[in-house]
């Protein structure tokens, strides 16, 4: 009985000194294991307790649990200080050198695409057109049925159609707003609206073609609605958009949804109409399609063409961009050029 007594200070004192010259929280747990564990060696000195006699129990089981709480003291402190050391240590390793100069984040700019899109619209909303948006998936009946594209229309080969696998398709133009409104508008008109957004067509990518592209559709109906306020709607959008001089002619075009159809150009910027290399040699250059909205379209809208009439014209993003700016091809739009989209920068 009194060597379990001695083998315990013993094993107490053994333990301790281990604990306490522990150099890391690996150290320390494999002596744990060692003392403290089940079958650790205070756990089996308490074991041979019963082989002690019964009036010696109490006092040699109290000596024992009172080694193995000091152990147990002993290894919670020292957990805890080898804690906090390896603390430090990590804490210093990932020390930040506030002396480096921090990286510089310069502000983004905002793609001429979306500079011109918003001017646009800012443009018609002055006149009082409401801005509408459109969906970039559409079904045929939106893009093509609705604005006098029967399914076998020849003039649905003007434009090379991406359909998606469940019969519904990217939009080819944002014409396709046209339908949409005259059919949620319960007014009935009048109505204004500008329906800027993106188009799809397959189309060869090169300096003036992107199989992705901007329109900024515009529609009017109301009564006696003229291919007059056409004209000096456009014509007043132009002015705005390109200055004071700038001077616009119709020519006669075709579009399955307008009667009559038009082609919109702008007198050229760089030689006032005289011809140069910018225009071909023509002095305009063509900015938009237009034209009186078909009475079919009005129709299947659920207007009532005898009542009502309207204009519509659907303006290229990139084109007006490209005038505006003197950018030379298209694709510089798309690319994400720091130095191109920089030197667009707008001071707030
Ligand atoms: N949707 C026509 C196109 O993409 C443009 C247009 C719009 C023409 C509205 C007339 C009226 O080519």
């Amino acid at each position: 009985m009194e060597s379990l007594i001695e083998e315990a200070k013993k094993c107490q004192e053994d333990a301790i000194k281990e604990i306490e010259s522990a150099s890391s929280s690996s150290r320390l747990m494999e002596i744990r294991n060692i003392y403290l564990s089940k079958k650790g060696r205070l756990s089996s000195l308490l074991s041979e307790l019963r082989n002690v006699e019964a009036k010696d129990k109490g006092r040699v089981g109290a000596i024992l649990n009172k080694a193995r709480e000091a152990v147990q003291n002993a290894f919670l402190a020292r957990e805890k200080q080898l804690k906090e050391e390896e603390m430090k240590k990590e804490l210093e390793k990932e020390t930040i050198d506030i002396s480096l100069p921090g990286r510089n984040f310069t502000p983004g700019t905002i793609n001429p695409f979306y500079l011109i899109r918003d001017e646009i619209c800012d443009i018609f909303a002055s006149m009082g057109f409401r801005i509408v948006e459109g969906n970039d998936i559409e079904s045929e009946r939106y893009n093509f049925e609705l604005l006098n594209m029967p399914h076998d229309h020849p003039a649905r080969d003007m434009q090379d159609t991406f359909y998606l696998t469940n019969g519904l398709l990217l939009r080819t133009q944002t014409s396709a707003a046209q339908a949409h409104t005259l059919e949620e508008d319960l007014s009935k008109g009048p109505l204004r609206i500008v329906s800027p957004g993106k188009c799809y067509r397959r189309d060869d990518d090169d300096m003036t073609h992107s199989h992705q592209f901007g329109q900024v559709e515009g529609l009017v109906v109301g009564k006696g609605v003229s291919m007059a306020d056409l004209k000096g709607t456009l014509a007043l959008f132009v002015k705005k958009m390109f200055g004071e001089k700038r001077k616009i002619r119709l020519r006669s075009s075709y579009f399955p949804f307008t009667e009559p159809s038009v082609e919109v150009d702008v007198s050229c910027a760089k030689c006032g109409g005289k011809g140069c290399n910018m225009c071909k040699g023509t002095g305009w250059i063509e900015i938009l399609g237009a034209g009186e909205v078909h009475p079919n379209v009005l129709k299947m809208g659920g207007y009532d063409p005898k009542e009502v009439s309207g204009f519509a014209f659907g303006v290229g993003i990139e084109r007006v961009a490209m005038l505006r700016y003197g950018i030379d091809d298209i694709r510089r739009f798309y690319q994400n050029d720091i130095r191109f989209l920089a030197s667009f920068h707008q001071e707030d």
